[in-house]
């Protein structure tokens, strides 16, 4: 047997790689999130969101990278242009890589930014020593500073809503602005449960000290991108990962067959990835809202 294959049957391998498996449990997403790091290494201008394309029929097969750019900038002038105190303090809550707060900075706004995740904090430092960042989840803010508007930029999602809450109304004041830029569930059937269910957020805001006082659907603003999305995965990542399965399967037939509950799970992974990202699924089951909320 060649001496690759013993590998697999070497207890010592066994040992480190259970050791690795319980390190895998501590795995904290919102601290070190894979597929956001993913993202921020494709895109260069440190926004992590669909973008918002002006034509929603532009055809994915016409965008470029800086198509993709151009839009996400758009998108961030969009939430931008909702600010009505000019020089209060700002909040941007689930930062990513600090792409919105540094168009701020650049704009003479007063920003910060807050995320829990560390690559995105140390990345932050580095490129904008000059903004402000808190390194730690939204729900856990112990901040006593008041700011004017808070943002949440395709972040809300992965906040409960009514801690989110709790704590929106420790750090504002009446009169206060919160803009949420987000994609809401439209109901609760769909292979992918990310996201707030758009009802359940409307009834919990309307028994809130808040009130939306401006909303815009833009569903169909972001569908290029996810085309875009879709339009990779199909001509690329399918028929890349296919071909690596079918080299092994012919150059190495006995790994083939001992992975092959592994490559099943990858599969499983890819299908459920996908289906987050699938527009028609995405326009049945979803809606991306701009939200303008004031504090009572
Ligand atoms: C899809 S990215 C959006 C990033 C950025 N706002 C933008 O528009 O480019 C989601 C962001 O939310 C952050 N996040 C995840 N869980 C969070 C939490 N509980 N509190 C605050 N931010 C969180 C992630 O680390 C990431 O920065």
């Amino acid at each position: 047997m060649k001496t690759k294959y013993l590998q697999l049957i070497n207890p010592l391998k066994w040992v480190k790689a259970s050791r690795l498996k319980k390190k895998d449990g501590q795995y904290d997403k919102s601290k070190s999130d894979l597929e956001l790091n993913l993202y921020s290494k494709i895109l260069k201008n440190d926004m992590l969101h669909y973008g918002y394309f002006e034509d929603p029929e532009t055809p994915a097969d016409t965008i470029s990278i800086k198509d993709i750019e151009d839009a996400q900038v758009k998108y961030a002038q969009n939430i931008i242009d909702l600010i009505t105190d000019k020089k209060g303090l700002i909040l941007d809550v689930g930062c990513g890589m600090g792409g919105l707060s540094a168009i701020l900075t650049e704009q003479k706004f007063k920003a910060e930014a807050l995320t829990p995740n560390k690559n995105q904090i140390r990345h932050i430092q580095q490129k904008y020593p000059a903004i402000p960042v808190h390194n730690c989840k939204f729900e856990d803010v112990t901040e006593t500073k008041i700011y004017k508007t808070v943002i949440n930029s395709e972040s809300f999602q992965y906040i409960n809503l009514d801690k989110g809450l709790e704590k929106i109304n420790a750090i504002t004041e009446p009169g206060a602005r919160w803009i949420i830029t987000d994609y809401f569930r439209l109901h609760n059937d769909g292979i992918n449960k990310s996201s707030h269910l758009y009802d359940e957020f409307i009834a919990t805001i309307e028994k809130s000290n808040w009130k939306i006082v401006y909303q815009k659907d833009i569903t169909p603003n972001i569908l290029p991108m996810l085309r875009l999305l879709n339009l990779y995965v199909e001509r690329f990542l399918f028929p890349i990962k296919n071909f690596g399965f079918e080299k092994l399967r012919y150059k190495q037939g006995f790994l083939y067959y001992l992975t092959q509950e592994l490559r099943e799970g990858i599969d499983g992974k890819i299908h459920k990835e996908v289906a987050s990202i699938d527009p028609v699924k995405f326009e049945n089951e979803k809606k991306y809202m701009i939200f303008a909320l004031e504090r009572k």
